[in-house]
């Protein structure tokens, strides 16, 4: 699912100049349920289908061995029921329902003001499709991702809440939407998975409008011993992980102000202005 309104800011490919053009297929409300849109100047065509806009095509996106997880056949379907419900309850210690977690990144990232918010490494749309929901008339969400599973799912349980989000296939380190379109952007878990994440942050900036903020939420480099053994061996598969003073480094060389960061146990919500 694609809004329709949207393809004007699509940019495939950082030489392109944005703007996509519906060709055919399944319209409904003003999202393109399935179908063909193209790049005018290259003729190039990109699909709607499987629930997502498809602008990597053959490319994977995926640098990683962690990444590429996220592609067995069953990795969307699996990934809230058996993991995301309870995963901030395990690495916090704390009662920590997604609702909660909602809250936390509704608030940091200014949903009340309203427009367009980018969703970075979507997974099965838990961010994008309840932001769409509390946003309704008031603005939209993109959720991005290169996982077909995950897109594919994200889309399926939207449909389900009645939320009509856009979903599309491509890598956060090369976002396919212009300068300055975005009011604002979340990224849950996704920052700890990135082969680039200083990258993946800069671009983040670029399609921000000044003001925007971002509000992410990680996991911290661990303090004890057993931890850090156990964050050495994800880290073979591409996992990182980051201490708050990292964050704010990243965050502050990217062109963001960052807020002061909140903690709980080995989880944090990084926030920030764009500058
Ligand atoms: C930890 S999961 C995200 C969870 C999700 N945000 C949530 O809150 O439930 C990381 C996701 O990032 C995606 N991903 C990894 N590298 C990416 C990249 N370069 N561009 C876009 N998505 C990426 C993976 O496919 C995976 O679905």
């Amino acid at each position: 699912m694609f809004r329709r309104s949207l393809l004007p800011i699509v940019r495939p490919h950082p030489s392109d100049l944005p703007g996509l053009v519906y060709d055919s297929g399944v319209e409904e409300d003003g999202v393109i349920l399935s179908g063909t849109t193209r790049l005018p100047a290259t003729g190039e065509t990109y699909p709607v289908r499987g629930g997502y806009l498809d602008l990597l095509g053959g490319r994977l996106g995926g640098d990683n061995v962690a990444n590429l997880t996220n592609f067995l056949p069953g990795a969307g379907r699996g990934y809230e029921p058996l993991w995301r419900v309870r995963s901030l309850k395990l690495l916090t210690g704390e009662k920590f329902p997604n609702e909660r977690e909602l809250e936390i990144i509704a608030r940091k990232v200014d949903l009340g003001r309203g427009g367009l918010y980018l969703d970075l490494g979507c997974s099965a749309g838990l961010y994008t499709r309840n932001l769409a929901n509390s946003l309704g008339d008031a603005g939209d969400v993109v959720g991005i991702d290169i996982s077909p599973s995950m897109l594919h799912e994200a889309a399926r349980r939207a449909r389900k809440t009645g939320a009509t989000p856009s979903f599309v296939r491509a890598d956060a380190a090369s976002l396919p939407f212009a300068d300055a379109s975005m009011d604002g952007a979340v990224c849950g878990g996704t920052l700890n998975e990135l082969g680039d994440p200083a990258r993946v942050l800069r671009e983040t900036r670029r399609v921000l409008r000044s003001g925007a903020r971002l509000a992410v939420m990680g996991i911290l480099r661990a303090q004890t011993s057993n931890g850090r053994r156990l964050q050495r061996f994800l880290s073979t598969g591409g996992i990182r992980f980051f201490t708050p003073e990292e964050l704010e480094e990243m965050l502050d060389a990217a062109g963001f102000e960052p807020d002061p960061l909140t903690t709980n146990g080995a989880v944090f919500f990084a926030a920030g202005t764009r500058l």
